[in-house]
């Protein structure tokens, strides 16, 4: 599939007004997408378990509008009015207007809200800009049903189509969010070794993964719930004339080919070096750009040592991850969920910020709600 692909036909019906409501996860990324091309194109591909409990439900409710000269919509946070949000949804609406052509025929009201606190430093945009992909995906659906009953086939063919292309516009409001349509682990960007990947959309992933990564557990440790010190667009820009950039491009599609046997393998003692290590990298890059970043706390290497001394100690498979930021995700097998959470509340709960952590898992991706 390219871009044209995702251009529609001209719609066969035309809808005077409605609603819908998806709710999507957040998802973390094991191999990081750190560095993007125009158009939102990642510079290396990227893998994610998709998230359970952390999501965001959006109802988005369209009426007809007489003129269709620009974009009109307001957007609410837990119905508050947010006049803050609007320019993140105005560069959304204006990269994906190609691809869904009655954008500018409606207004839209947008009423969204997290299961995590918006103030928690875990990007909503992830589950924010994929529930919108999915509830205008849903819009242009009723615009083109037809009236014929559709085959087995035929259904499966268009749910497809559906998930591929809410991930491709899921992708132009923010890049890992491409990765939150579906679960439980996704690959976003071109890999050699994983067929019809693209850098256009998500992909489930398509080889054997073993018993020991089903269920895996993460607990989100909140070190720091403030906003973000550097934004993700700056922070994708520093990897332009980086002098790691291009190793660092290749690292990440070595890394995912070692996954692919790690998965099959279930061996855990490798995905913990491959995964901890793409955190630090992702780290390092920021520390090494021009100019340069320190994102993690000291709380965050407090957390970091404890992790690695209680594995030595017990024998754990526990590892952490992180974002671009100071909070901690701590990956677990589903097996070890009493004990790892027993270490957590005892030693590293007391580096959080109000002692606030959130229990995840891996999901299966978004959910029509109506
Ligand atoms: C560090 O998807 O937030 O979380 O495309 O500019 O919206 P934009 O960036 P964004 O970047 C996330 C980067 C990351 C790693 C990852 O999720 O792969």
């Amino acid at each position: 599939m390219t871009e044209n692909d995702f251009i529609p036909k001209p719609y066969s019906k035309t809808l005077e007004n409605g609603s819908f409501t998806w709710s999507s996860p957040s998802n973390i990324a094991l191999v990081k997408y750190w560095g993007k091309k125009e158009h939102q194109i990642p510079e290396n591909p990227s893998v994610s378990f998709t998230l359970d409990h952390c999501k965001t439900t959006t109802t988005l409710s369209f009426s007809k509008k007489e003129s269709n000269d620009e974009f009109s919509f307001d957007v609410f946070l837990d119905g508050e009015k947010k006049e803050n949000f609007k320019p993140k949804i105005e560069t959304f609406f204006k990269r994906i207007e190609a691809y869904l052509s009655f954008l500018k025929s409606y207004h839209f009201k947008i009423e969204t809200s997290n299961t995590f606190p918006h103030s928690s430093g875990i990007a909503s945009s992830a589950s924010g800009m994929s529930a919108l992909a999915l509830c205008l995906m849903s819009v242009e659906k009723q615009m083109i049903s037809s009236d014929v009953t559709l085959s087995a086939l035929e259904t499966l063919i268009d749910d497809n189509y559906f998930n591929q292309k809410a991930s491709f516009l899921a992708r132009l409001g923010s890049g890992s969010a491409c990765r939150s349509i579906e679960g439980d682990l996704i690959v976003w960007g071109t890999h050699k070794e994983i067929a019809n990947s693209s850098d256009y959309y998500g992909v489930k992933y398509p080889h054997a993964v073993h018993e020991n990564f089903k269920n895996y557990q993460d607990t989100i440790l909140l070190v720091d719930k403030g906003e973000k010190q550097v934004s993700s667009t700056v922070g994708h820009n520093l990897m332009h004339n980086h002098p790691f950039a291009e190793r660092r491009f290749e690292q990440a599609h070595e890394n995912l080919s070692k996954l692919i046997s790690v998965f099959k393998t279930g061996d855990v003692d490798t995905f913990i070096k491959i995964v901890e290590s793409e955190a630090l990298t992702l780290h390092a890059m920021m520390m090494t750009s021009m100019p340069y970043f320190i994102l993690m706390k000291p709380n965050t290497l407090e957390i970091i040592n404890k992790i690695w001394a209680y594995r030595v100690k017990s024998n754990s498979k526990v590892c952490f991850t992180l974002d671009a930021g100071a909070n901690v995700h701590v990956l677990y097998p589903e097996n070890e969920k009493e004990t790892v959470m027993e270490f957590i509340k005892n030693e590293l709960v007391a580096f959080c910020q109000n002692e606030h952590y959130i229990s995840d898992q891996i999901g299966f991706g978004a959910q029509l709600i109506s």
